[in-house]
């Protein structure tokens, strides 16, 4: 093998970096060239790729973004899309393609075998919803957020008794609400998986206040639905290339029928792309690095069709198929230990 490619596609994550640049340091040491296209998969579609050397890839380990940007462009709904991507993957002399993102991304990549494409994957996203992997690459740095953004919510909403609703991202899966508010010590957590009663709310911030606690905060998944809907609250009902609406809304819907049952007064915070940005944690910069090493490994011994999974604290391969059923759910032990907390 002469040379690698690597791309990133859909939401980015704090860590991107830290995975490109390991790639490319485990590839170089080989003596093997890396292809880095620009914008996911749109990049790979218009050949706009540029070769990585070390000088390129010095100095980003603590960069959150990806270098390379990002897009949602899907080949598959483009006009010979699949074909244009192997005819550049072709014309650049690429033995593998490392794809780095989330299910969108990875989903493509296991399509692309059909086309002769050989791809290995690495799980990125803040949402920590890819089956197979215990961790993705940008969910630890988003709850290092979301916990210092309870730890803040936490003192004005003591000063002034007030419920203060923090709105954070998971379209389909809790983990950002349920780690980040179990770490910021919310006392309501809402997410995707279980429909929740505003009226057993309410009945909480009661039972605060006979205890003394005169203020609340629930953090909210944006996927979460109240029992009296039937669909999730989106801002825009118009879908991208992969189907996705925009999500947003759900904690101001809150806060109007909360602010009918309850004296007290109510703020709403939408951390939103605050949590996508800045710094990767530690625990991110390092497991972006395994993974950056292991994808261009598996790739060297003929390994494709999988992507990097951590399993307890292995790294291992996980086959594609294997990682893009359903969302990850948060498993219901852990929500029964959130649950002992509110
Ligand atoms: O990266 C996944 C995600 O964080 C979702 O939780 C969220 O709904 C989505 O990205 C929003 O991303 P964008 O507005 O960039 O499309």
């Amino acid at each position: 093998m002469e040379r690698i490619g690597v791309l990133t596609g859909g939401g980015d994550s704090p860590g991107i970096n830290a995975a490109i640049r390991a790639v490319v340091r485990r590839a170089y040491e080989e003596g093997i060239e890396t292809v880095g296209f620009h914008d996911g998969w749109l990049g790979l579609l218009e050949n706009r790729g540029e070769l990585l050397g070390l000088e390129n890839v010095s100095g980003i380990l603590h960069i959150g973004g990806t270098m390379l940007g990002t897009s949602r462009t899907n080949p598959f709904k483009s006009q010979d899309g699949p074909a244009k991507v192997k005819e550049n993957y072709d014309g650049h002399g690429l033995g593998a393609l490392i794809a780095i993102g989330g299910d969108d991304t990875l989903r493509v990549a296991h399509r692309l075998k059909d086309y002769g494409l050989k791809l290995v994957g690495i799980p990125q996203t803040i949402d920590n919803d890819i089956n197979g992997t215990d961790y993705s690459i940008g969910f630890d740095s988003a709850i290092t957020v979301v916990t210092e953004a309870l730890d803040r919510l936490h003192t004005t909403g003591y000063s002034h008794h007030r419920i203060l609703l923090l709105e954070v991202m998971g379209r389909d899966a809790g983990w950002i609400a349920l780690l980040g508010g179990l770490a910021g010590g919310a006392d309501a957590i809402l997410i995707p998986e279980k429909r929740f009663n505003l009226g057993d709310i309410h009945r909480r911030i009661e039972r605060r206040i006979e205890m003394g606690k005169r203020f609340s905060i629930i953090v909210v998944a944006e996927g979460a639905i109240p029992e009296e809907l039937d669909d999730q609250v989106a801002r825009k009902t118009e879908t991208d290339e992969f189907g996705h609406v925009r999500m947003g809304g759900i904690g101001h819907y809150i806060a109007d029928r909360l602010g009918k049952l309850t004296e007290l007064t109510i703020r709403v915070t939408t951390l939103a792309y605050l949590q996508r940005g800045g710094t990767p944690s530690p625990f991110d910069r390092i497991l972006a690095t395994r993974f950056g090493v292991k994808a261009v490994e598996l790739a060297l011994s003929g390994r494709f069709d999988v992507m990097t999974g951590l399993r307890g604290t292995e790294v291992a391969p996980v086959p594609l198929e294997e990682a893009l059923g359903e969302p990850k759910p948060v498993p219901e032990g852990l929500i029964e230990l959130a649950n002992l907390f509110y």
